[in-house]
């Protein structure tokens, strides 16, 4: 499925380009921290995903790809090297390093020149975008990181019973903050599998987990896990974990395809923890992707300026008003960009000039809402029979574990 399928054949190459996989040993927590040559080309990019991430706050994609983010991946973990010795990390690359480019340049043409116009949410995540995140996941109205945690504090021992995972695999790990409530219970995990589109998340949190774990094998993938995944060879029964509420940011055919390659990676006895938010209150719903501080609003336009600095765009973006919609009949929220006045918008990599009306609006991200029925029955279509179910106290977001049928 997808535009650049990132499953290496069992040779190690793909499209012609050798795997490169990295050994090398993690910082102790207090060391030496990774040297900024480390910083990622693109922040967090190809996915929206997720948990809050630590990645650097002033890394900067280079438009040019000729900056240090050009490095070679096993250059660039070299020079975060020389700390004490703990336990393996290992990170292999599965995304070509041209991979993003193209890819926003695709969606960039198929949404700007689509009615109506709409932007994949996946670009917000450059460095930048990735802070707001973080900052809109301590707002007053945004619920949903501060439910899943509660959850996942209280459950995490009935989730390590149900499943006796070996193995944890976390699609769109980022800063892999809540999932520590996960690696706690798991007493008898013998290896931790991140997968993400960010080094700088990778990095940071498998090496911080591998040193307070040295029992763990930790194989950082860097991966897009919307195009197919290869997982390496470790001990089941494999959990992955799916978190955020993230799958709700993909369409019903997206999710629905998702949930068709999740179950491919899972054998029987294998287990998959996802994370979805509830249909609750518009008014709440609502709140939490409109906040009074206008960190979302900030979020929401941040995309503009991906597009700007990537693709050499000039779009304005004070010529836009951030506007949250409730449909209630999809039940998803949608994120859009409203145009304040008629304009024209240039996009000089595209060779493309974009006009908008006067209040004509771009959907820069739908974020779903679930109840219990239909998640079992997405799962179920999908070959996976939910077993366990949980919610935080206000009954807003909901855990749910499901198993090969
Ligand atoms: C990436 C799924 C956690 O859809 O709620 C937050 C992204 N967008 N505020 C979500 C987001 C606006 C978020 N997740």
């Amino acid at each position: 499925m997808g535009r650049h399928p990132v499953v290496p054949d069992p040779a190690g190459r793909r499209h012609g380009r050798r795997l490169r996989a990295v050994r090398r040993r993690p910082a102790l927590a207090g060391g030496p921290r990774p040297h900024p040559a480390l910083r990622e080309r693109y922040g967090r990019a190809a996915h929206p995903a997720r948990a809050p991430r630590r990645g650097p706050a002033r890394d900067r994609p280079d438009p040019r790809g000729h900056g240090r983010g050009r490095l070679p991946l096993r250059l660039r973990l070299r020079l975060a090297e020389g700390a004490p010795h703990v336990s393996p990390f290992r990170l292999t690359r599965t995304l070509p390093e041209d991979a993003t480019d193209a890819a926003l340049r695709a969606d960039v043409l198929t949404g700007l020149t689509s009615t109506p116009k709409s932007l994949p949410p996946k670009w917000f995540y450059d460095a930048r975008g990735s802070e707001l995140f973080e900052e809109i996941t301590a707002l007053p109205e945004y619920y949903p990181t501060r439910a899943e945690r509660e959850i996942l504090a209280g459950r995490a021992g009935e989730i390590a019973a149900a499943t006796g995972a070996r193995t944890l695999v976390e699609l769109g790990s980022g800063s892999s903050e809540k999932t520590r409530h996960l690696l706690d219970a798991l007493t008898g995990l013998a290896a931790y599998v991140p997968v993400d589109v960010s080094v700088s998340a990778l990095t940071g949190a498998g090496e911080a987990i591998a040193a307070e774990r040295p029992d763990l094998h930790v194989h950082a993938l860097l991966a897009d896990f919307t195009d197919g995944l290869a997982l390496p060879d470790t001990p089941g029964p494999r959990l992955v974990a799916f978190l955020g509420g993230t799958i709700g940011n993909l369409l019903p055919a997206e999710r629905a395809a998702f949930l068709t390659s999740v179950r491919a990676l899972l054998s029987s006895g294998d287990a998959l923890l996802l994370g979805t938010d509830l249909v609750k209150d518009e008014r709440v719903l609502v709140r939490a992707y409109d906040d009074a501080a206008g960190v979302t609003a900030a979020f929401d336009k941040n995309v503009l300026a991906v597009i700007n600095r990537e693709l050499g765009a000039d779009f304005a973006p004070a010529a836009f008003d951030h506007v949250a919609v409730w449909d209630a009949e999809r039940e998803w929220i949608e994120m859009r960009l409203r145009a304040r006045t008629a304009q024209t918008v240039k996009i000089q990599a595209l060779d493309l000039a974009v006009e908008f009306a006067a209040g004509e609006e771009l959907r820069t991200e739908v974020s779903a809402k679930f109840r219990r029925e239909g998640v079992r029955a997405e799962l179920s279509a999908a070959g996976l029979d939910l077993t366990h179910w949980w919610t935080d106290g206000e009954g807003r977001f909901a855990l749910s574990l499901s198993r090969v049928r």
